[in-house]
Formats: C-alpha cells, sequence, structure tokens
C-alpha cells in the first residue's frame, strides 16, 4: 500500500459477482462513461450500449450475475467514423483487420479507463466475455447495425461487503516486463508462473468455493477440486474454446468485416 490513490485503486480493483440492492445513478453514469471517453484513442472506433434490465441481456444471450444492478456492452463501432468520412468526401481505405485492430485497442482502453473511474466512486465490476459469440442476439436485442461488433460485457454495481472477494494472482513482474529486449521463458520461468498463480489461486480456494471447473471432453479428468488450479483451468478453457462455440471468423463476417 502507498499513500497514491490512484495506485491504490488499481492495485485493489478485483472483479465482483456480488452486488447490494442500490441502484447506479444516471449521474454516477455519466461521470464513469466520461472517464472512459477520455482514454487515449486511435479514431474513438468505440461505443457502449447499457440497460438497466436483466432480461434484455439475457435475450441477447448474455447471463450476468443475478444482484448487478447495471449492465454495459462494448462495441467497435466503425459506422460513425465511415459516416465523418463521407461528410468529408473520403472513401474508407483501411482493410478491415488493421479496422478491427484500431477498435479493440479503443475498445479496451476506453473499458481500463471506465472500470477504474467506476472503482474510484466505490463501484465494482465484472467482464462478460461471451459477447462476440453472441453477436447476432446482441444486435437484434439493442438494434445494432452491421460494422458495430461487441467486444465484452460488463455489469456494474455496489460491491455487497458481505462477500469476500480477494485479489487474485498474477504472473511475477520479471516474467512479463523485460528491459531492452525479450526473454524468452525458460522451463524454469515456465513453472514459476503456474507457482504463482496455482497456490495462489488453490490458497484463495477459488474453485472448491465457487465449484467452477471446465469439463474435459475428450479426456478422463482425474483432478479434483482440491487440486485444480488457474493453470489447469485456464489450459483447459482455451483446449475446449471453439468446439463449443464455433468460429469468431464467420460471425465478423456476418456482422460487415470482411476479413477474406
Ligand atoms: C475478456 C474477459 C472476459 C471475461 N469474462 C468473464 C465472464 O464471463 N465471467 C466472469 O465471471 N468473469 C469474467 N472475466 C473476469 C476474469 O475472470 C477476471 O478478470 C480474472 O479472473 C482475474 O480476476 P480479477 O479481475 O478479480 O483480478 C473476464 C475478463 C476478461 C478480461
Amino acid at each position: 500500500m502507498t499513500d497514491n490513490v490512484v495506485l491504490n485503486t488499481i492495485n485493489n480493483r478485483r472483479s465482483i459477482r456480488e452486488y447490494l440492492d442500490k441502484p447506479v445513478s444516471n449521474e454516477i453514469l455519466s461521470l464513469i462513461f466520461k472517464a472512459g471517453f477520455r482514454a487515449p484513442f486511435a479514431a474513438q472506433l468505440c461505443s457502449v450500449i447499457y440497460t438497466r434490465s436483466r432480461d434484455k441481456m439475457k435475450e441477447a444471450g448474455i447471463s450476468v450475475y443475478p444482484t448487478a444492478p447495471v449492465h454495459m456492452i462494448f462495441f467497435i463501432d466503425v459506422v460513425r467514423l465511415e459516416k465523418i468520412m463521407a461528410h468529408r468526401g473520403h472513401d474508407y481505405g483501411y482493410d478491415d483487420m488493421m479496422t478491427l485492430w484500431l477498435g479493440m485497442q479503443d475498445v479496451v482502453l476506453m473499458i481500463e479507463n471506465l472500470t477504474i473511474a467506476a472503482e474510484s466512486l466505490g463501484l465494482g465490476s465484472v467482464l462478460y466475455g461471451l459477447a462476440p459469440l453472441r453477436a447476432d442476439s446482441i444486435a437484434t436485442t439493442f438494434k445494432v447495425p452491421n460494422r458495430v461488433f461487441p467486444v465484452v460485457g460488463m455489469s456494474v454495481g455496489y460491491p455487497d461487503p458481505a462477500e469476500e472477494t480477494e485479489i487474485r494472482p498474477r504472473f511475477p513482474l520479471e516474467m512479463a516486463a523485460f528491459e531492452d529486449e525479450y526473454r524468452d521463458h525458460t522451463d524454469q520461468d515456465i513453472k514459476s508462473c503456474m507457482k504463482v498463480m496455482d497456490e495462489g489461486y488453490i490458497a484463495q480456494g477459488y474453485y472448491i468455493k465457487s465449484r467452477t471447473k471446465v469439463d474435459l471432453i475428450d479426456k478422463e479428468d482425474t483432478i479434483g477440486f482440491d487440486t485444480y488450479s488457474w493453470s489447469e483451468h485456464i489450459s483447459r478453457k482455451f483446449r475446449n474454446a471453439f468446439r463449443r462455440e464455433g468460429p469468431l471468423l464467420d460471425i465478423l463476417q456476418r456482422h460487415g468485416f470482411d476479413l477474406k
């Protein structure tokens, strides 16, 4: 801990999944959106839609944590820039891979600013990664046009202090921040990364308490909850991912992005 308020806010942030039954006012939402859009940007290729309706999120294909009062979906938004360019008499020149690359950066910088602003006002948040794979139902529910594409969803609200939330571990800094040149990870480095993450999550009882485990589709599961750890969890997620959901490329094409 330091006496630096910004650093303390950043370093104490953790995902919040249980909320107080306390509304979030429009004034507070305006403050955090304004802070979000103060992020550095390539071309402000981003928009957010928010709702207080859990049913609407369900209709859009995103199940939100039940006590969360406000929900958001963040989009890469190319339409607005294309309209501005049309007013200027210019055709759009970037290929869509570059468009999405820049748009992704604009969106995630905005989300992080907004998240920290929310924390500074006593709010908490949690992200929902399923949004891009639910682009069809999100577009229908929220009347989203082509070339506006969901990146991630989020709930925001006042954290329930009765619910214990811990600060989750991260890789050791020396494994991810390098001076002057990239340092390839040795087997020992990888083991240290796994040790910090696995021992940290097991000590917090994260998977036991939440009864969270990714099923193995085509292999016998020999790992019990007592030894199920972060590196096993993340490996299973990335192993199973697209067998369940289908390729993102097709979804992007359906929503007006030409990536062939
Ligand atoms: C792109 C993305 C998608 C996420 N999706 C989910 C989600 O669907 N459900 C959830 O409970 N948390 C989700 N999270 C939150 C992560 O699980 C969480 O940030 C991570 O476990 C680290 O914990 P911390 O945020 O408390 O430090 C997501 C985070 C990111 C960046």
